[in-house]
Parts: C-alpha cells; structure tokens; sequence
C-alpha cells in the first residue's frame, strides 16, 4: 500500500490528464478557516494547489508540500495564474520521510498546518500525523481532514485499501488527544459531518473526519 504514497505513483496519475482535481478549495478547508486570522500555513499534499492557492486569496503565506514534483510544477503554475504567487511557496516532501516540514525561518512553526485527504497504512499512521503536528506553531492550529470509513460502508466510496480511511478517534489517539485535551493540544474540532459529493453516478452523500487542533501556547 506504500506504493500508492510515492512520487513514481502520483507523478504518473498527475501526468495522465490535465487537471485531475476540481481546482475549487475544499470545503472543510473554507469551513475551517473562516474564523482565523491568516498568517503562516502549510498545506501537507497540496496537489494541484487549490487549497494553497484559496489561503492565499485570504491573506495566509502558504507554503505547499507534496511528494510529487507534477503537483508541485502544477500548484505554481496555478498560483502564478491567478496572481498569488508571492504568497505561495512550494517544496518537496514525503510525509513517509523522517523529518517533520520544516518550519518558517525565525518561527517556532506555522499558524496553520492542514493535511487533506491523506491516507497512509496503519502503521505509519501515528508518526506520520505526528511530525506533520511537530510543525505547528504554539496558539497555530493543525487542521486533518479524511474520508471516513462509513464511506466504504455506505457505499459511497470503494476503500483505498486496509485501514486508510480513518475517523477523528484514530487522530486524537495518535496525538495523544483520546480523553479530549491534553497539555499540549486543545481539540476545537472532532466531527465527522457529511455533505454531498459529485460522484460519476451522480450527487452522493459522503462524511468526512475533520479534527482541528490547537496548539497551547
Ligand atoms: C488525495 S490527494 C489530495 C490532494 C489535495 N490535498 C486535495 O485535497 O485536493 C493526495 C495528495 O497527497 C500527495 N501525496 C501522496 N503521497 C505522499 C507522500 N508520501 N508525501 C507527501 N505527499 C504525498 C499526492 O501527490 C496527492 O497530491
């Protein structure tokens, strides 16, 4: 299942066709967000810079991870395209490597760290989610969203594999949040609502796990 995480297996899925996401922002993103003040952030997989680029549009310095060097050239296409390309800044990274993303120069992190739709095995899981955490500044916000297994359940989506849809629990657990809070993290958000989603077949109704955390200063 590691194989559908490497920069061979998505530069090939980002080569086959010219846009491969909606270029819209995703709404949890939007949701998300409303209520903070833009600063630093960080997309962890941004694809082809839609979420990246939207943050921009509201005043946030982006800087957009992914391991595939297509979605990057992409993102910055994007970002020149639609003028924020001085608030964008991409870079290579492997959320499998051993490093967490590294952090704005001079700060002790980002004000917002999100990772969208990113499934990775069980096993990597929890080190996975935690150095993408490591890169959240104090008072900054990590936001995780996913699909969420009752998709595969539903119907609603077929499963990526063993164990990669995941719900809040999995995270909170992860970073040490399962009883609520922690000394280090302040959980605002643990939900799994759902929304209608385009699919060929036409609209289906999907749910989502949407954490967001907040750093205590
Ligand atoms: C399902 S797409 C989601 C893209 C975007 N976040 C969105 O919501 O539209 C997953 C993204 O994660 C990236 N990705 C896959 N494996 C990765 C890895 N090991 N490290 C960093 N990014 C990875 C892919 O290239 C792809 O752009």
């Amino acid at each position: 299942m590691r194989e559908a995480l490497t920069r061979e297996f998505w530069d090939e899925r980002y080569s086959g066709s010219e846009r491969v996401w909606s270029g819209r922002p995703n709404q949890r993103l939007v949701e998300q967000t409303a209520d903070l003040t833009p600063g630093s952030a960080c997309d962890i997989g941004c694809g082809e810079g839609a979420d990246a680029i939207w943050l921009a549009e509201q005043g946030w310095d982006v800087t957009a991870l992914d391991v595939s060097l297509v979605a990057l050239d992409r993102t910055a296409r994007h970002a020149i395209e639609r003028g924020v390309d001085d608030r964008v800044k991409v870079g290579e990274y492997d959320v499998l490597g051993s490093h967490p993303p590294r952090k704005p120069r001079r700060s002790k992190g980002f004000d917002l760290v999100s990772a969208h739709f990113m499934h990775v095995p069980r096993e990597d899981f929890d080190d996975v989610y935690r150095r993408i955490a490591a890169a959240v500044a104090p008072g900054g916000r990590l936001l995780v969203v996913a699909h969420h297994p009752d998709d595969v359940e539903s119907g609603a989506r077929q499963s990526h594999g063993p164990g990669l849809m995941f719900p809040p629990e999995q995270l909170l657990a992860a970073l040490g949040v399962a009883g609520g809070s922690s000394d280090e993290w302040e959980v605002e958000v643990a939900d799994d609502p759902v929304r209608e989603q385009q699919m060929e077949d036409g609209p289906m109704q999907v749910r989502d796990t949407v954490v967001r955390l907040r750093r205590r200063s």
